[in-house]
């Protein structure tokens, strides 16, 4: 079923995004928001899994592996991650239909590797890969995922973040198929009010894409296949993880130190077994990593390195995580962008890297190469009030609007995963996360952003990344 919406009501949210927009330390920021959905987010490409891991030398082998696919390579298993200042109130995951993640995550697994398998042939490992791999280093350099070491990545983190919606200098292919790096500007000018309308979706959708307007069908409802709740110490279907390794459970050595282990329950230490978070107020900037409650132990995830904590993560085309977290004010700051103090954040990241090295050598997990980041809720400057989202990988983006960081007390928001679409939304405090989640919701989520209000963005992909 098809919702068909005027271009006039597209545009008025685009256009919103115009006013008022800041750069602040490096960031976009324009208006405010209550709903930001990107479109397009899919793509077809190459990135390189992990083969092999030697802690001895340090070093680590990969093969190229093809994607391709809606949402991919989100539509392969992710893994949420959550960094403090965050209390973390309630977690929920949910797929379309019954909530049986065991099958779903094996075919899932099947097609991956049929996938990867017919791609191989075709070997195209500097295909698009390298424009993402500017665009990621660029973004990636202020904040999460490889604060530690930066090989093979620019050693600089810029201050040039993703620009606003149709600034294409940062994706500029050369002649010769290689890709620049962005210019390094101090002051990125101001977005142009003349990308209003190229956002604005007029016609009917492609066949091959999904369309911000689809939505879920008539069904039971989605199934919700992990639940935490603090307030209860309920958690089903899914762990903690930290990056304790060799603290109980995982491993530790000196070339990739701590792997994942199981989290103490009040995210300080390592564990030998999962425990259910506290209701406690994850520190300055330390991490959590939630995955399903399915192990890897029977090969089921591919390689992993040896001796981690290995868990399968959520898998799908169509998927959708609900949160409950609050984000406080710590009064600390940091001019080190490399140094996440009071920089709080929620992301997802493709399963596979944390289960690699998410902090080291850019060789040993495929994140360089493009397997998948999705930036959800993440606060971007020491002690900053606004939080924002980011696409990294092969295809990538920004919006330059915000969410207002919960300080005083706990939100609740959304992130429908449905198709080629992400829409990230702010929920009424009355929102329950319920054992399934009717379609209604569902659908009110994928929504959200068609109305006419100067409170929702619509963000797509392709005008920044090609
Ligand atoms: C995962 O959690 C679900 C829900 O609590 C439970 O039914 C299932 O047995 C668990 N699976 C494993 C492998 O622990």
């Amino acid at each position: 079923m098809k919702r068909i919406l005027s271009t006039v009501a597209l545009m008025a949210a685009a256009t919103s995004a115009q006013d008022g927009c800041a750069n602040d330390r490096g960031n976009w920021y324009c208006a405010r928001v209550n709903a930001i959905t990107y479109t397009e987010v899919g793509g077809e490409g190459t990135y390189n899994r992990v083969t092999n891991m030697d802690p001895y030398s340090g070093t680590c082998s990969s093969e190229p592996s093809g994607y391709s696919g809606t949402l991919s390579p989100l539509n392969e298993e992710v893994s949420l991650h959550v960094r403090g200042p965050t209390i973390l109130k309630q977690f929920a995951a949910y797929a379309p239909g019954e909530p049986s993640a065991k099958k779903s995550k094996r075919s899932e697994h099947a097609r991956r590797q049929a996938h990867g398998a017919k791609h191989a042939h075709h070997g195209h490992p500097h295909e698009k890969r390298a424009v993402g791999d500017m665009v990621t280093a660029t973004i990636n350099g202020l904040v999460q995922t490889w604060v530690n070491t930066y090989d093979g990545l620019p050693s600089e983190p810029s201050a040039v973040e993703v620009p606003p919606l149709g600034d294409s200098r940062l994706v500029s292919p050369a002649a010769d198929g290689e890709y620049e790096p962005a210019p390094s500007e101090e002051d990125p000018p101001a977005p142009s009010a003349d990308y209003a309308p190229e956002i604005a979706y007029s016609g009917a959708p492609s066949s091959s894409k999904g369309s911000v307007w689809d939505v879920a069908s008539p069904g039971d409802g989605w199934g919700r296949s992990a639940y935490f709740d603090a307030s209860s110490a309920v958690a089903e279907g899914m762990v903690f993880l930290y990056h304790f390794g060799g603290q109980g459970s995982g491993t530790f050595d000196y070339s990739f130190g701590n792997s994942l282990s199981y989290a103490s329950c009040d995210a300080q230490a390592g564990a030998s077994s999962p425990q259910v978070l506290e209701d406690c107020e994850l520190p300055s900037g330390r991490e959590v990593v939630l995955m399903t409650n399915e192990t890897c132990e029977d090969g089921s995830c591919g390689y992993t390195r040896p001796g981690t904590v290995a868990h399968h993560g959520f898998a799908g085309s169509r998927k959708a995580f609900f949160f409950e977290f609050q984000m406080p004010d710590t009064g600390e700051t940091s001019e080190d962008a490399y140094d996440p103090v009071n920089m709080p954040a929620i992301w997802m990241l493709n399963a596979q890297i944390p289960r690699t090295l998410q902090y080291g050598n850019a060789d040993c997990s495929c994140w360089t190469s493009g397997c998948g980041e999705f930036d959800i809720f993440e606060v971007l400057a020491s002690g900053d009030s606004r939080a924002k989202s980011t696409l990294h990988g092969n295809r990538a983006g920004g919006d330059s609007n915000y969410f207002d960081r919960p300080v005083d007390a706990p939100i609740k928001v959304g992130v429908v995963m449905y198709d080629d679409n992400i829409h990230i939304k702010i929920l009424d405090s009355s929102m329950e996360f319920p054992s399934v989640m009717d379609e209604a919701t569902i659908n009110d989520i994928l929504g959200s952003t068609l109305t006419q209000n100067s409170m929702v963005s619509l963000f797509r992909v392709a005008d920044v990344s090609g």
